[in-house]
């Protein structure tokens, strides 16, 4: 079991050096926060390994940003706006804030709500024994299920598979509990994407193609691997080895925010309605969110098999797209023309892209309109004096280097939030992260910038 410290005052003396630091010459600080939280040794703790998502968050950045006294207390309100699969609101809901967490992917939104579920655990075990009965039952007998629609769906899945996975869905659907049915949909969504044809190292949906490597390539020998495990068929062994895995980290979690008080709330929404939702306005003690990059994560596309499995979107796919931010299609009749925001840097930079590529122009400034769209709600929903903390790295767009961060510092200035600090850490590959930069894909830079209201 991961043991780790939650002293709340654990990096309150750094942290304060680094403000003061930072508000002495103005300049980025480079830090490495693998190193500064050596409390985190194992990566697979509490429930954060529950289910792959591309570009997750470090776990040791929310657990630096959560485990002092300055930027919250204990009990305080810290909000994600771009939750994806939870790791801000695992990290604050141990270290006994309470957490809300928004996103427009309902798988994101329903792994986060699984990943700090308070859900009785003898019941999730009790459930599993019944599925696994179920499951005899339906290998035994003609029982009928129903295939859901999936596009193309023997492209991505054998015969055997199509067949398997619809019954598992078939059994989920019979329960009646919703937080225990919600929690075996997340197991069944692991299951969707490992028994598919799509290469496990690509986020979005590409077909695995030993054939792309030489006779003894590495990848060749994984690729053949890959297809011989999908081609075993064992869809239901593994469905419930994953689920043992699971009940596994949700008792680790459970087991130590046993004592806390704190609520966790995930709404699977758009940003851009936050305002329509239930966060009271000057509540919110700390933001801290990893925004989504221009055009660098197509996440509605990589999780388009599982949407369409676990039927959970009432849009559809194009529509949630149509709503995720940094997102890449748009009319052409959107970008005839140079469109601009009134500040300087970006309206320069906007029409330099403009004269090499009218729609990454177009691209890029819907992107910062409503990140700065989003920033006027976090104002909103800050207490004042709270701090709002976001972690975004840069990116190529049409040959320039696109400092994202400082593009996005210029526009939450505008929105009224003031700089107290920025830090850099290099960070290692983290797999499945779109390649940011022509040059250098390895190592790539992220940056930590904390504002205050
Ligand atoms: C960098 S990811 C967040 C990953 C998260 N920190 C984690 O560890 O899983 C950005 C998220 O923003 C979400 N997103 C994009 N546009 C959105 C919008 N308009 N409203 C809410 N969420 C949105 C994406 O679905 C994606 O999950």
């Amino acid at each position: 079991m991961t043991k780790v410290c939650t002293n709340t005052h654990l990096f309150d003396v750094y942290i304060l050096d680094l403000l003061k630091k930072y508000k002495e010459n103005k300049e980025p600080i480079s830090v490495n926060f693998r190193d500064l939280v050596p409390q985190i040794t194992n990566m697979d703790r509490y429930t954060h390994f529950i289910h792959s998502y591309p570009a997750k968050l470090l776990q040791q950045i929310p657990y630096f940003f959560l485990n002092n006294t300055i930027f919250s207390k204990e009990n305080d309100i810290v909000l994600d706006p771009f939750c994806g699969t939870g790791t801000v609101l695992l990290e604050a809901s141990v270290a006994n804030r309470n957490a809300i967490g928004i996103d427009i992917n309902p798988i994101a939104a329903l792994i986060a709500k699984t990943k700090t579920s308070k859900e009785n655990i003898l019941k999730l075990k009790k459930e599993l024994e019944n599925i696994q009965a179920l499951f005899k039952i339906y290998s035994s007998s003609k029982k009928q299920y129903r295939i859901p629609k999936i596009s193309n769906i023997d492209h991505w899945y054998s015969k055997n598979n199509i067949r398997k996975l619809s019954k598992i869905k078939d059994v989920i659907s019979q329960i009646d509990d919703t937080n225990i049915k919600e929690f075996y949909l997340v197991v069944f969504s692991i299951c969707c994407k490992k028994f598919s044809y799509c290469d496990p190292r690509i986020s979005v949906p590409v077909k695995i193609n030993k054939d792309k490597f030489p006779e003894g390539h590495a990848l060749r020998e994984d690729a053949i691997k890959n297809l011989e495990f999908i081609n075993k068929s064992e869809v239901f062994e593994y469905f419930i080895e994953q689920a043992k895995k699971n009940i596994t980290r949700l008792t680790e979690y459970q087991n130590s925010s046993m004592m806390n008080s704190n609520e966790v709330i995930v709404y699977n929404s758009d940003i851009k309605h936050l305002a329509k939702k239930q966060i009271k306005k000057k509540l919110v003690q700390l933001i801290l969110t990893s925004p989504p990059y221009v055009s660098a994560q197509k996440y509605i596309r990589a999780s388009s098999l599982s949407l369409q499995w676990l039927e959970l979107n009432n849009a559809t796919i194009s529509e949630l797209d149509k709503q995720s931010i940094g997102r890449e299609h748009f009319p052409k009749s959107e970008y005839d023309y140079l469109h601009t925001l009134g500040m300087n840097k970006i309206d320069k930079i906007l029409s330099k892209i403009y004269e090499r590529n009218k729609l990454r122009a177009y691209i890029t400034y819907r992107y910062l309109f409503e990140m700065q769209e989003s920033f006027s709600h976090y104002y909103q929903v800050l207490k004042s004096n709270g701090y709002f903390v976001m972690v975004i790295g840069n990116n190529t767009i049409a040959g320039y280097e696109f400092m994202t961060h400082k593009y996005l510092i210029e526009i939450a200035e505008r929105v009224g939030f003031s700089t107290e600090l920025i830090l850099i850490d290099d960070i290692k590959s983290r797999g499945l992260m779109t390649k940011r930069n022509k040059t250098a894909s390895v190592i790539s830079r992220e940056y930590i910038v904390v504002f205050r209201k």
